[in-house]
């Protein structure tokens, strides 16, 4: 086996974060050097808090987690909480890590990105923008910088056009844009391809991460109950994961895109210049967007790593 791709997962636990989380920790394709937190989908603190006791659930309770950023770089900071739960992992109840969190997330991004290490960011941007301002070129030393979040042609899901890590934080989702990485994005676009319905996973051979996910999962669907969205979750952290261990999965396009900052309904939102102009008037940056995915090989993918079972064979793949 080639040696494994060396990781660093940037994360705001949040349920898809922790299904993330326990399908790298379950690949021996990955070496995660480390795991650091960002204030999104809940405060710092309980993602910190989460991140620990998923990784000991995972039986990785060796990987070091970080604490990172606490506020975005400019704007109020926006929780989720009526999707992931009050504590961010739905109704789950895990076992409580004793390992400990180290502080400087920004310090640990800045000391161990490197040419043969990527960066798996599934959460609002602030840890990596912190960092390439802290260490300007930073990013673009990096083997790859993969990143859940924006919305190319799909319609938002935090306003009309803009995906919730980039709406969370736009300003650093617009720096790490612009910072000349090795980029790839994965947006609502593809993760929105995967979604699976609450009536899948109780069709789940039981077992503790199985009962994890139904748990986990709880809130995410009552929510998409309540508001006439998708009764079910989409897997759109662990999807970033799947982009990390097999490419071939997916298929992409090379987009100029850039980030707005500003305006009550558009901040956040991905701005892409379809214009064929020359590269001179050309606005924002050329990156590798995901646009499609195998989405039955991705669940068999996710359902061995993640759950530790294979996907029902027949069951309904997956649905908007
Ligand atoms: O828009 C989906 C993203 O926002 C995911 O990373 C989810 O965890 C939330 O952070
Ligand atoms: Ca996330």
């Amino acid at each position: 086996m080639a040696n494994p791709q060396r990781v660093i997962i940037d994360v705001d636990p949040g349920v898809d974060d922790a299904l993330a989380l326990l399908m790298a920790t379950a690949s021996r394709e990955l070496e995660i050097l480390g795991v650091t937190v960002v204030s999104g989908n809940v405060p710092l603190d309980t993602g910190t808090r989460n991140a620990l006791d998923v990784l000991f659930l995972a039986g990785a309770g060796d990987v070091r987690v970080f604490r990172g950023a606490d506020r975005p770089l400019v704007r109020e900071p926006v929780h989720t909480r009526e999707v992931h739960g009050e504590r961010g992992l739905g109704s789950a109840e895990l076992l409580r890590s004793d390992a400990p969190a180290e502080e400087n997330a920004v310090g640990f991004l800045v000391d161990r990105i490197a040419p043969d290490v990527s960066v798996i960011a599934v959460g609002p941007l602030t840890n990596l923008a912190q960092a390439e301002r802290e260490c300007p070129g930073l990013l673009a030393r990096a083997r790859e910088i993969v990143v859940m979040g924006g919305a190319i042609r799909a319609p938002g899901n935090s306003s009309p056009g803009a995906e919730y890590n980039f709406f969370a934080d736009p300003h650093a989702a617009r720096e790490v844009v612009a910072a000349n990485a090795n980029l790839t994005l994965v947006p609502l676009d593809v993760t929105h391809q995967v979604g699976v319905p609450a009536g899948a996973i109780a069709s789940l051979e039981e077992s503790e991460r199985v009962r994890f996910f139904e748990q986990a999962s709880r809130v995410v669907v009552s929510h998409g109950k309540a508001t006439g969205g998708f009764e079910g979750i989409h897997l759109h952290d662990p999807v970033a994961v799947g982009w990390a261990l097999a490419p071939e999965l997916f298929s992409t396009e090379e987009f100029w895109i850039d980030v707005e900052t500003t305006g009550e309904l558009t901040s956040g939102q991905v701005v892409v210049d379809e214009r064929r102009v020359d590269e001179a008037k050309q606005r924002g940056v050329l990156v590798r967007c995901l646009t499609g995915a195998r989405v039955s090989d991705f669940l068999t993918l996710f359902s061995n790593l993640a759950l530790g079972t294979s996907w029902p064979q027949g069951e309904a793949r997956s649905s908007r």
